[in-house]
C-alpha cells in the first residue's frame, strides 16, 4: 500500500438508494410462476397500479432471482438483493466460509474485499468474525452488497465502498488487513442475458498483472481464480488449492506467502456438501508434487478422480495414495485390486472388457442383452451421444467407459458407483 501523499484518485461514490417497495408488492410478486408470461405481469400490475414501473421491474426481478438463487445460497437468498451477474459470479458460501474461517484462525481480524460483487464472500468473512471493508465499482452490485451485509451479518463491523478498488487500495495505509480478491472473469452479454467467461488472466477485472504486482507488495493476499488456471501463473511460494463441492469443481485459490499457513504448493480440497449451503461439510485434502501416475494392469475397479484432483494435476499422487495405477499413459482413470478407495471420486467395478469398435461392441452388447444407458469417455475422440445411437436400444441398462488400456481403445463394462465421490 502506498503513502497517503499520493494524489487522491477516484473518490468513493455514494451507493445508489434502494427503492422503497411496499410489502403488498412483494407479496403479490411471490405468487408469480417461475417463468411469468405477459398476462401474469399485467395482472400483477393491475393489483398495485400506483407503483412505478421501474419499481415493479425491481420487485419482479428480485423475486425471480431469489428463487433461482436458493440452490446456491439457500434460504438466505430470500433476504438478499441480487443481480444476475452477481449471482453467477458469487462464491459458493460454504467455500467462502471455509476460506475466512481459516484466515480468522490464523489471527487475521480484518479483510479488504477488493471487488466484492453482491457480497457473498464479504458476508461470509463478516460472519466468521472479520471486520470487512468491501469495495465495488458497480453501483447496483455495491448497493446489493451493502444490503446483504446488513441482512446476513447485521452486527458485524462491515461497510461497502463504491470505488475503483485499485485506486482506492493505493490510498490505504492499514497494512494489517488481509486482502481478498475475486476478479471478474466474465464479459459481455449473450441475448439470453448470460455472460461469457474470460480465460485470459490479463483480461480479468482487476487484471492479473495488477493483482500479481499488488500481492508481491502485500503478501497477505488470497485470490480466487478460475479452476482452469495454469499452476505456473504463480511461483512455488504461492500455494494453489483447487476446490470441489460434491464432485463439482468450483474454484481455485491462491494463498500468497503471508497467509499460506503451511499449505503445500499444490493441493486438491474435496468438500462434502451439506443441507445448508453456508455450512462447510467435512473435507479431504490431497497434495503432492504432480508426478504422473504409473500405469497398472486393469484391476477389479476403476476410479474416476474428482475434478479437483484432476485439475490440480495430482492424479499420480492419488494413485500412490490408494495403491492404484492409470489404465494407460496420461489417462486420468485409475485402476486397482486393493480395497475400494472411498471419497476421491466415482468408483465402478469392472465387469468386462469389450472391444471399442462400434460394430464389434454392438454385437457383444446384443449377445449380452445389454443397452448402454450411460457412456463416459476419456482419452478417445468420440461422441458418446452418437455412439449410443449406434448401440442396442433395448436390453438391460448398462454403463460403459470408453477409454484406453495400455494404449489400446477398449469399452469397459462397469457396475457404477461402487463408492460415490466425496
Ligand atoms: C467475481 S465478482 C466478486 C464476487 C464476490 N466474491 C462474491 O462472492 O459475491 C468480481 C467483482 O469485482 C468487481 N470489480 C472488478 N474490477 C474492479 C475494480 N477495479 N474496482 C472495484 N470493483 C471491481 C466487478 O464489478 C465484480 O462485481
Amino acid at each position: 500500500m502506498q503513502p497517503a501523499s499520493e494524489p487522491p484518485a477516484a473518490r468513493p461514490a455514494p451507493l445508489p438508494a434502494q427503492p422503497d417497495i411496499p410489502a403488498a408488492a412483494w407479496e403479490a410478486a411471490a405468487l408469480l410462476p417461475d417463468v411469468p408470461g405477459p398476462t401474469d405481469l399485467q395482472r400483477l400490475r393491475a393489483r398495485n397500479p400506483t407503483l412505478a414501473t421501474e419499481h415493479w421491474t425491481f420487485v419482479v426481478n428480485q423475486t425471480l432471482l431469489r428463487r433461482r438463487a436458493t440452490t446456491k445460497l439457500g434460504p438466505e437468498a430470500a433476504r438478499m438483493l441480487l443481480t444476475a451477474d452477481g449471482l453467477e459470479q458469487a462464491s459458493r458460501p460454504a467455500v467462502a466460509v471455509r476460506r475466512f474461517r481459516d484466515l480468522h484462525r490464523q489471527g487475521w481480524r480484518s479483510v479488504l474485499d477488493l471487488g466484492c460483487g453482491i457480497g457473498v464472500d464479504a458476508a461470509a468473512a463478516a460472519r466468521e468474525g472479520l471486520a470487512v471493508v468491501a469495495v465495488e465499482q458497480d453501483g447496483t452490485a455495491a448497493m446489493s452488497a451493502a444490503h446483504n451485509l446488513a441482512a446476513l451479518a447485521p452486527h458485524a463491523p462491515a461497510r461497502v465502498v463504491r470505488a475503483d478498488a485499485c485506486e482506492w487500495v493505493a490510498l490505504q495505509q492499514d497494512g494489517d488487513a488481509v486482502v481478498y480478491l475475486d476478479p471478474g472473469r466474465r464479459r459481455g452479454h449473450h441475448r439470453d442475458g448470460t455472460t461469457r467467461r474470460v480465460g485470459d488472466p490479463a483480461q480479468w477485472q482487476p487484471p492479473w498483472p495488477w493483482i500479481e504486482a499488488f500481492a508481491r507488495d502485500h503478501p497477505a493476499t488470497v485470490v480466487k481464480v478460475a479452476p482452469g488456471i495454469d499452476r505456473d501463473l504463480v511461483g512455488r511460494d504461492v500455494a494453489v488449492e483447487w476446490l470441489s463441492v460434491g464432485g463439482n469443481l468450483v474454484e481455485a485459490d491462491l494463498w500468497f506467502p503471508a497467509v499460506r499457513n503451511g499449505r503445500p504448493a499444490r493441493s486438491a480440497v474435496l468438500l462434502t456438501p451439506t443441507a445448508d449451503p453456508w455450512t462447510p461439510g467435512p473435507s479431504r485434502t490431497l497434495h503432492g508434487d504432480g508426478e504422473p501416475a504409473p500405469v497398472a494392469p486393469l484391476g477389479a475397479w476403476l476410479l474416476e478422480p474428482d475434478p479437483a484432483v484432476i485439475r490440480s494435476g495430482l492424479v499420480g499422487d492419488l494413485a500412490v495414495r490408494v495403491g492404484a495405477g492409470s489404465t494407460s499413459d496420461g489417462i486420468a482413470y485409475l485402476t486397482g485390486d486393493g480395497p475400494v478407495p472411498a471419497g476421491w471420486g466415482r468408483v465402478s467395478r469392472i465387469l468386462d472388457v469389450l472391444p471399442a469398435r462400434t460394430k464389434l461392441l454392438r454385437a457383444r452388447l446384443r449377445g449380452l442383452g445389454l443397452r448402454p444407458t450411460e457412456i463416459r469417455t476419456r482419452g478417445l475422440n468420440l461422441d458418446p451421444q452418437r455412439l449410443r445411437g449406434e448401440l442396442p436400444g433395448s436390453g438391460a441398462p448398462a454403463a460403459l467407459v470408453m477409454t484406453r488400456v495400455a494404449g489400446e481403445p477398449v469399452a469397459l463394462l462397469v457396475d457404477d458407483d461402487l463408492a460415490p465421490g466425496a
